[in-house]
């Protein structure tokens, strides 16, 4: 009967029954791919892309998401034409200035996580702006990676460790995994328990290295432009019939 044979979309409703997952990190991957298909200019694609992100946040608040980390800008982007990376900062600040004061109001805090001091002063003075006007929101923090990248993260926490234990700070027996998490630009967050790439890759692309030692991934051919809802609520509608182990024994075992 072919009634029922079609996979009924996954909605909110069906999600709402289990736990949702904390903390979700997204690689908004597939911008210049999407405007590539429509004959637009890369720009355009990441103008569609910042339009998906406002979707993805404002379902993030409607479902109580509390932590949400996306990709916006990687150490290795650096190897873009300069033309396409002075588009992705000036989109960067236009979205601050249009969206800053409705994010506050719903409660969003935006920690960016990376080395701004080699963006673009106009660029790292808006998101800095942000960051305090939003220091004192909890509804759902928003981590907005620039200049980011794992392996840049973790050698910058082994320099702060050694420095701090070469100071008499922190002593070597000291040293284990929380600690380490606590030199991190995620300190005091949990870790992400799901990672979404939309487009396809089946990559980790030296985003949160660390902190995703055991979250769940969940990979899309949908290109991020096209990201909706209704993709999120999928993602996390399989997240929550996995199982998840941690390096231990099912409980049915
Ligand atoms: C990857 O697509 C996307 C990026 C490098 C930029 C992501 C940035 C945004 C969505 C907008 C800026 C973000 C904020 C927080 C305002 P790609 O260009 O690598 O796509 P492709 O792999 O199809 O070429």
């Amino acid at each position: 009967m072919a009634l029922f044979s079609k996979k009924p979309s996954i909605t909110e409703k069906d999600i709402m029954i289990k736990p949702l997952p904390q903390h979700i990190a997204i690689i908004m991957d597939g911008n210049g791919r999407w405007a590539q298909k429509r004959g637009l200019p890369r720009a355009a694609g990441h103008r569609a892309g910042i339009e998906a992100l406002k979707k993805i946040v404002e379902c993030a608040l409607d479902i109580n998401i509390k932590y949400l980390s996306v990709y916006a800008f990687s150490t290795e982007n650096w190897k873009r034409p300069k033309e396409e990376i002075n588009i992705l900062m000036d989109l960067i600040v236009e979205y601050i200035v249009k969206e800053l004061n409705k994010l506050h109001e719903k409660g969003v805090k935006i920690n960016s996580i990376g080395d701004l001091s080699q963006l673009p002063p106009e660029t790292s003075k808006y998101i800095i702006a942000a960051q305090e006007k939003t220091y004192r929101n909890n509804k759902l923090i928003l981590n907005v990676a620039l200049n980011y990248g794992g392996r840049a993260e973790i050698t910058n926490a082994v320099k702060d460790i050694a420095k701090h234990v070469s100071e008499g700070k922190l002593k070597i027996e000291e040293i284990n995994e929380d600690i380490v998490s606590q030199y991190l630009y995620t300190k005091s967050q949990p870790d992400p328990d799901l990672m979404i790439r939309p487009s396809g890759e089946m990559r980790l692309s030296n985003f949160l290295l660390w902190q995703v030692a055991y979250s769940e991934l969940w990979i899309t051919n949908v290109l991020w432009p096209d990201f909706r809802p209704q993709h999120l609520f999928e993602a996390i509608y399989d997240f929550q019939n996995r199982n998840r182990r941690f390096g231990g024994l099912d409980t049915k075992d």
